[in-house]
């Protein structure tokens, strides 16, 4: 199905969603009007459900994610269906297979009922109550956060010495691929939230992700993907061995101090190969992660020993990673910025034609960077455009007076009509304005 048709579709469905509860504020749930809405919105569903096992619905930001991909130009409804559904605690809806008419009319029930109350007994569980099966409800934080504890309680049981065991973090990554698949732009928006004092765990789960994305953005098989998964979000476990004064100034070591340093990968992959469950390629792609592409890294590799190539999709995640993130020895630099490092860093220190898809998977300005434009506005990138770059669809948070805009609008610069006469001169820093990014993801 053509996506133009698609977002019609899944618009008449949202209409029909809000639509239907509102009339469940006017009429007794058996009454016709109830049910014939009903009926029309399951037929629309049912439509959309052939030849698939769900339907996933994310939408952030007032965009709305379908099955990975993002349609932007929200309707009135939408905007409505996503307030309802945040009010409610949750970024994402699935419709499963075997859906019935009755699952729907609750459901609208759901998007009336007391925000307040669902919240605190929890969307899913509401739902279940309701005898409601067929559609479960998510929040694309909540699996980013969930994987961010399971990383915690690892590395803290291999700081105490301890071998932890793999079960959560594999429960993790398996979340994790599931969203990199179905809401991959809200998980990659997730990646820019950095915060200092867990560096660690947030980069953990960050090289998690965004392997991932190369990976599957590769056409990797699935299985496969689980092992990339799993090796980004543990390929610095030996890193909580290193004394914090070398991992605290990591442009000023010692050589001694350097060769502590280099033994990470190592530490990282002895670690997993004592938890019962690690598959050797795992192990093997956390071994590799530092080896660079012109094999200068470390550990020191023997002659033909073969880098494989999933250890240079992490290494690409890793470099990423740490350039755009704010170090007690480096502000953070901008998406964009990071893009033109690792440029010189191409063919060196990592896989050329591997970054290449990845800056492809990104975008020059990658969504949820901010960027200034020639007007003076200051406004988030919310959609790339990969035949010109330069020209994303972005969202004007600032006025050129720098004044913030409660009222915000979108502009498509290589539209001539919304995007006119404005072009895009700069990005701007993240770090200068006050911005909560959790309130734009
Ligand atoms: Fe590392
Ligand atoms: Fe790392």
């Amino acid at each position: 199905m053509a996506g133009g048709i698609v977002k019609e579709k899944l618009e008449q469905i949202i209409i029909a969603m809000i639509a239907g509860s509102r009339n469940l504020t006017l009429y007794p749930p058996d009454h016709p009007v109830v049910k014939s809405q009903v009926q029309k919105m399951f037929s629309e569903i049912q439509a959309l459900l052939e030849g698939r096992e769900k339907l996933s619905l994310a939408i952030l930001e007032e965009v709305l994610v379908f099955e990975g991909v993002p349609f932007y130009q929200p309707n009135i409804a939408v905007r409505d269906f996503q307030r309802r559904i945040e009010e409610r605690g949750m970024t994402a809806v699935e419709f499963y297979q075997g859906l019935e008419a009755q699952e729907l009319q609750s459901w609208s029930q759901f998007l009336l009922g007391d925000a307040e109350a669902i919240r605190e007994k929890g969307a899913s569980a509401w739902l279940l109550e309701k005898g409601i099966d067929h559609i479960k409800v998510r929040d694309v934080r909540e699996v980013y956060n969930r994987a961010l504890d399971t990383v915690s309680e690892m590395f803290t049981e291999v700081r105490m010495g301890k071998i932890p065991k793999i079960e959560s973090a594999k429960k993790a990554v398996e979340d994790l691929t599931g969203y990199v698949l179905s809401y991959r732009p809200a998980l990659l928006a997730l990646t820019l939230l950095k915060s200092y004092d867990n560096y660690l765990f947030n980069h953990s789960v960050n090289v998690s992700v965004l392997s991932l994305a190369l990976a599957e953005s590769l056409k990797t098989p699935k299985a496969d993907l689980h092992q990339i998964g799993l090796a980004g979000l543990l390929h610095d476990l030996g890193k909580i061995l290193t004394p914090k004064n070398i991992i605290l100034k990591p442009n000023d070591l010692t050589p001694e101090e350097w060769e502590v340093m280099k033994e990470h990968p190592v530490k990282s992959a002895e670690i997993l190969q004592k938890m019962p469950g690690v598959g050797e390629l795992c192990v093997r792609l956390v071994y590799e992660h530092h080896a660079r592409y012109d094999r200068t890294g470390y550990p020191t590799l023997e002659d033909g020993y073969q880098i494989h190539p999933y250890s240079k999709i992490i290494a690409i995640a890793d470099v990423y990673d740490a350039v755009t993130t704010l170090r007690p020895y480096q502000k953070p630099f901008h998406p964009r910025d990071a893009i033109k490092i690792m440029e010189a860093l191409s063919g060196k220190v990592i896989d050329p034609v591997y970054f290449q898809q990845f800056v492809r998977m990104l975008g020059i300005y990658p969504v949820g960077s901010l960027v200034r434009l020639d007007s003076g506005e200051v406004g988030m990138v919310i959609e790339v455009n990969s035949q010109t770059p330069l020209h994303p669809k972005v969202r004007i948070i600032y006025d050129p007076s720098g004044k913030k805009l409660s009222d915000t609008q979108e502009i498509d610069l290589a539209h001539p009509q919304t995007g006119a006469e404005r072009n895009l001169v700069a990005p701007a820093d993240p770090l200068i304005f006050d911005i909560d990014f959790t309130k734009l993801v």
